[in-house]
C-alpha cells in the first residue's frame, strides 16, 4: 500500500502573529478558502491508498474536519508533545507494514502544476520501491539558509546539509551542483526505520518504546518525553547513503517564512510601496519612511514589523512570548 503521510504538527512559529499556536499555519484558509491542509490532502488523493495525518491532539478534529471530502481512508496518529518530526516520521511508520509506502509531505507548502507532481511521485514510488530513501529536489533561487540542501549527479545524492549558514549557502547556489530539500520524502517504512536504528538509535528505541504504551495511536505523553527532538534531516538525511533526488518540475513554495510568503504574494499581485515595504492583515493607511523591504503585519491583537532579510528571526521572538503565542 501507498500512504501519504502529512505531517501536521508544527505551528509554524516562523509566521507569527498570524499563525498562533492554537491556530498555526496550515489551517489559515489563506488561499481562495482554503487551507494549506486541505490542499495537501487534495493534491495526493489521486496517487495513494490512504491518508495519515501526525499531529497535535489539539488540531485532531479540525484535520478531521478538513479532510472530510476526502474518499481515502484516514488515520490519525495523536501527539500531545511535538518530538520533531524524525519521531513523527517514525511513529507513521511504526503503524504500517514495513513493505509499505510513505509519501512524507508537510501541510504547509504550495504546489502547482499537478501533472508534473504526480509524475514526480510515482518515480519516487518506484525509485522506493527498490529501497531507495527519496527526496524531492527543487532548483535554488537564492541562497536561503532555511531549507536543506542536496548536492547531487543525476539521481544520485553525494551529500545533504540542513540548514546552512548564508556564506556557505551561497557557497552552494555559486557550484551549481546543488538542490533544495523540499522537505517531502519517499522510502518503505522498514526502510525508513532501519535507517533511523542505524544512525540516531537513541530515537528509534524511545519512538518504539512510546509506540508500544500507546493506545489507539494516541501516543503516550510520558513517554514520548523520553524522545530526542530532532529533525528528520539531521538525524537520517544527512547521514543515509541510500538517499536519491527526483527532480522537482513542478512549482514549489513553501510558506515557511515572511519572506518566501512575500515573494508569493508579490508575484501574486498584493501591493507594495516604492521601497519594495508590504502590508499584510489590515487595510488602514500605513505609511513607510525611509525604510526599505519592510513587512508589517497586523492581527486584532499583536503587530509586527520585520525587516524582510531577517525572516528566519520571528522564530526567536516566538519562543520569547509567553501570553501572545
Ligand atoms: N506531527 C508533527 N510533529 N509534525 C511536525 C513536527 C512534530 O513534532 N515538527 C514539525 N512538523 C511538521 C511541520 O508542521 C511541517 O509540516 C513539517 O513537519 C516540516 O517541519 P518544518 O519545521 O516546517 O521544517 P523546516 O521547514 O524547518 O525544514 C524542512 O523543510 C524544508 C523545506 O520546506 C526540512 O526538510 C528542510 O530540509 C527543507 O528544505
Ligand atoms: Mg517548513
Amino acid at each position: 500500500k501507498v500512504y501519504n503521510v502529512i505531517l501536521s504538527g508544527g505551528v509554524g512559529s516562523r509566521l507569527w502573529p498570524l499563525s498562533r499556536k492554537q491556530h498555526p499555519k496550515q489551517f489559515l484558509k489563506l488561499f481562495s478558502g482554503k487551507s494549506l491542509f486541505e490542499l495537501t490532502a487534495e493534491r495526493n488523493e489521486n496517487v495513494v491508498d490512504e491518508l495519515m495525518v501526525v499531529g497535535n491532539t489539539d488540531h485532531i478534529e479540525w484535520s478531521t474536519q478538513l479532510l472530510k471530502d476526502i474518499a481515502l481512508p484516514q488515520t490519525f496518529i495523536v501527539e500531545t508533545a511535538a518530538r520533531n518530526t524524525a519521531a513523527a516520521i517514525a511513529f507513521a511508520a511504526l503503524a504500517v507494514d514495513t513493505d509499505d509506502v510513505l509519501i512524507i509531505t508537510p501541510s504547509d507548502h504550495l504546489i502547482q502544476n499537478q501533472d508534473a507532481y504526480e509524475k514526480a511521485l510515482k518515480e519516487a514510488i518506484d525509485l522506493a520501491k527498490q529501497d531507495f530513501v527519496v527526496t524531492f529536489g527543487v532548483v535554488p533561487s537564492k541562497p536561503e539558509t532555511g531549507y536543506g540542501y542536496i548536492e547531487y549527479e543525476g539521481k544520485d545524492v553525494l551529500s545533504f546539509r540542513e540548514k546552512p549558514n548564508t556564506e556557505t549557502a551561497q557557497e552552494f547556489l555559486e557550484r551549481g551542483t546543488f538542490l533544495w530539500n523540499s522537505g517531502m520524502f519517499c522510502f518503505k517504512a522498514g526502510v525508513l526505520l532501519d535507517e533511523l536504528k542505524l544512525y540516531q538509535p537513541e530515537v528509534y528505541e524511545q519512538c518504539v518504546a512510546t509506540w508500544e504504551k500507546s493506545e489507539n495511536k494516541h501516543l503516550n505523553a510520558e513517554a514520548s518525553f523520553q524522545i530526542p527532538s530532532i529533525s528528520i534531516d539531521y538525524a537520517v538525511m544527512e547521514r543515509s547513503k541510500r538517499i536519491k533526488v527526483v527532480p522537482a518540475h513542478f512549482r514549489w513554495n513553501d510558506l515557511g517564512s515572511f519572506e518566501s510568503l512575500y515573494d508569493y504574494l508579490r508575484t501574486n499581485g498584493h501591493a507594495v510601496d516604492d521601497n519594495g515595504n508590504m502590508i499584510i492583515g489590515t487595510d488602514i493607511f500605513t505609511a513607510f519612511v525611509g525604510m526599505k523591504n519592510c513587512i508589517l503585519v497586523h492581527t486584532v491583537d499583536a503587530i509586527m514589523i520585520l525587516q524582510k532579510e531577517k525572516s528566519q528571526d520571528v522564530k526567536k521572538i516566538y519562543n520569547q512570548l509567553e501570553k501572545y503565542k
